[in-house]
């Protein structure tokens, strides 16, 4: 796992958006794995200023979001389809039909979403790059604690934590639905590689365990510690209960004198 630690959350965005322009410039079409939430808008709207100025273009990319509430309409402005319009797909140049989130509209059977997307996954190739945010819980995701570590693509029903933290995003506390349809943790391993972003104090303990905790269902954003290639991109704030702190600054040291010494051989 490479932990890289940043001053501040504008320099986490940053460099978020740097990595998504790398992969674009040398796969124009990636399949991305997205996250919702607080934690990657910088990035989006980076990401969108970068396309608007022609520094990178989304024409080929495909995408899968994390997750969706049961019931919400893609029209509705509390789902997380609203969300990805607002601030990211409506800004950039993607093809929308290239856009996919796991849906189960009002009336409709939120058990048969996770098998159909899935494959469409699969069809689509596999995800190139996963972006997470990560709960103060743990959950990457919705795979609240306990999930299980090889989960798939299914209904969760989200704790009371998430959905209090979540509960500031919707008008009616009793429109706000109890259940999602969220990605797995094993369906999130089988991406080629992760890119997970936190910023803030309240991430602090989530990351110290993410990273130096051991692999457990009641943290299970340990998972990503099986997968080969994780990168975790951190403020100071996210980063103080980690305890290995200087040794991950020493890392990047070394990682970047190597790059110097020896890219373009
Ligand atoms: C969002 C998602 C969640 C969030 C997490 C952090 O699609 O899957 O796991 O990444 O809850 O949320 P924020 O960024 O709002 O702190």
């Amino acid at each position: 796992m490479d932990v890289v630690v940043f001053e501040n959350s504008a320099a986490v965005a940053a460099e978020g958006a740097k990595r998504i322009r790398a992969l674009l410039g040398e796969k124009p079409d990636a399949v991305l794995g997205l996250a919702t939430g607080r934690t990657p808008l910088s990035m989006y709207r980076q990401l969108a200023a970068d396309c608007e100025q022609g520094r990178v273009s989304f024409a080929e990319v495909t995408t899968f979001n994390l997750d969706e509430y049961v019931g919400l309409s893609a029209g509705d402005r509390q789902s997380y389809h609203h969300y990805m319009n607002r601030e990211l797909f409506d800004h950039i140049d993607i093809d929308q039909s290239n856009t996919n989130l796991p849906m189960c509209e009002p009336g409709g059977n939120p058990l048969s979403v996770g098998p159909r997307y899935e494959a469409a996954i699969r069809a689509a190739g596999g995800i190139d790059l996963q972006v997470l945010g990560i709960g103060q819980n743990g959950h990457i995701g919705f795979n609240e604690p306990t999930s299980s570590l090889n989960s798939r693509t299914r209904v969760k029903t989200l704790t009371r934590e998430t959905l209090e933290r979540n509960g500031q995003y919707f008008d009616d506390a009793d429109g706000q639905p109890l259940v999602a349809v969220t990605m797995g943790i094993a369906t999130i391993l089988d991406a080629t590689a992760v890119l997970l972003l936190a910023t803030g104090q309240d991430k602090a303990a989530a990351i110290q365990q993410l990273i130096e905790g051991p692999v457990s269902a009641m943290w299970p954003a340990t998972a990503l510690q099986l997968h080969e290639r994780v990168t975790v991109l951190v403020d100071d704030a996210a980063a103080s209960q980690l305890e290995k702190r200087d040794y991950y600054d020493w890392v990047g040291q070394q990682r970047q004198r190597l790059q110097t010494q020896f890219d373009g051989e």
